[in-house]
């Protein structure tokens, strides 16, 4: 049980519409602090003023990127109330993702506690319009004072929080994705079932290149035979092939998503096949070429469920289901959000109210 003291600012700031808010743009009046050192553990858990954090320019993150996060959402439903989605996993995630780089991992329920008694306290920064929320992002990194490369002995962990709406432009249209076949982004062994922020800094010159043509995201290959789909730059992907689901099964290389485990047993609960397997480029550009593609989409906390409507690959652009939102895509969407937003009932015990 972590003793948290709380320091309330005394400029709070003026809340954005929610018709601007886009993704983490804004961010909330306060955050979660709390320091870890070798002879102490964690320690001095504090919720203070949002506000510019203050490192040694020899701290351990800005050299050798020790910092891993999560991201989830604290979303608003209709009795003004406000809930979290799964946030034991993000927690979790936190820890193996700590256990890979050497971090000090966080007990569950301390961090689970953290976690809550900040959202308590930004409560009133929950936006209310549909399809909006708070998106929570905590982080850790190493923070020790001096060049050497070694495991941690300092770090930080810190909890902010951002008003946010949709991650794409494009809301839940179609996105369209390019097939990455130059960089990858991980490899087994490495660090891509991870949330470190490496993955991501790796990820940039590709998502780079796809937007210069007017893709959203990239679709990576795995790093060893760039011959099998893994993910999306924010997004765990999925498809319907000849009426069942086939989605890549993780293989230590690509991130383990909530959103990814959540469809998985919203579709199982409701009858589909779902296979967690190998797929290549080439079964599914076969698939594309024939027909047999019935929809493609992504899943992830900031994206939700995103239908994906054109592929590119080596050059040559496949149209996914006329460019249009698939039917189980759109069940997907309706059946997450509905349980989110608390429209409709939680048989699966996701819900964690604030
Ligand atoms: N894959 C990557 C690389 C991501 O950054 C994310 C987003 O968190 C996901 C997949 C989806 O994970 P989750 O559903 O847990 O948000
Ligand atoms: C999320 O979905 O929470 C993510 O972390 C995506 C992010 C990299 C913007």
């Amino acid at each position: 049980m972590l003793d948290i003291k709380i320091t309330k600012t005394t400029a709070p700031k003026e809340k954005p519409a929610d018709s601007v808010l886009g993704f983490g743009k804004y961010f909330t009046d306060h955050m979660f602090v709390m320091d870890y050192d070798k002879q102490n553990g964690w320690h001095d858990a504090r919720i203070i003023p949002f506000a510019n954090i203050s490192l040694h320019p020899a701290s351990t993150v800005l050299h050798y990127g020790s910092e891993i996060f999560e991201g989830l959402k604290a979303y608003r439903i209709a009795d003004g109330s406000v809930q979290l989605f799964r946030p034991i996993e993000n927690m979790k995630r936190l820890n193996s993702s700590a256990e890979r780089l050497c971090l000090p991992e966080i007990p569950v329920e301390d961090s689970l506690q953290a976690l809550l008694a900040f959202v308590k306290c930004e409560e009133d920064w929950v936006p209310h319009s549909e399809g909006t929320s708070l998106y929570l992002r905590p982080f850790l990194f190493g923070n020790d004072e001096h060049l050497g490369v070694h495991s941690v002995n300092h770090a930080t962990f810190i909890i902010i929080a951002s008003p946010s709406g949709s991650y794409y432009a494009e809301g839940i249209n179609p996105v369209k994705i390019m097939i990455e076949s130059e960089d990858v982004r991980a490899v087994r062994g490495g660090t891509g079932y991870t949330k470190c922020g490496g993955n991501y800094a790796a990820s940039n010159r590709a998502a780079e290149h796809a937007a210069q043509k007017g893709y959203s995201q990239v679709l990576w290959l795995d790093g060893v035979h760039r011959k099998y789909i893994e993910e999306v730059g924010a997004m765990n992907v999925m498809f319907k092939i000849n009426g069942e689901i086939v989605t890549p099964m993780l293989s230590g290389s690509i991130l383990p998503g909530i959103t990814r485990k959540s469809c998985i047993e919203v579709l199982r609960s409701k009858g589909y096949t779902v296979h967690e397997r190998l797929l290549s480029v080439d079964e599914l550009k076969e698939a594309m070429a024939n027909g047999t593609l019935e929809e493609a989409w992504g899943t992830g906390t900031a994206a939700v469920v995103s239908p994906i409507g054109k592929l590119m690959y080596e050059d040559q652009e496949y149209v996914v289901n006329g460019e249009k939102i698939g039917e189980v895509t759109q069940m997907l969407y309706d059946t997450l959000t509905g349980i989110q937003f608390g429209k409709i009932a939680d048989p699966f015990g996701w819900i964690v109210k604030v």
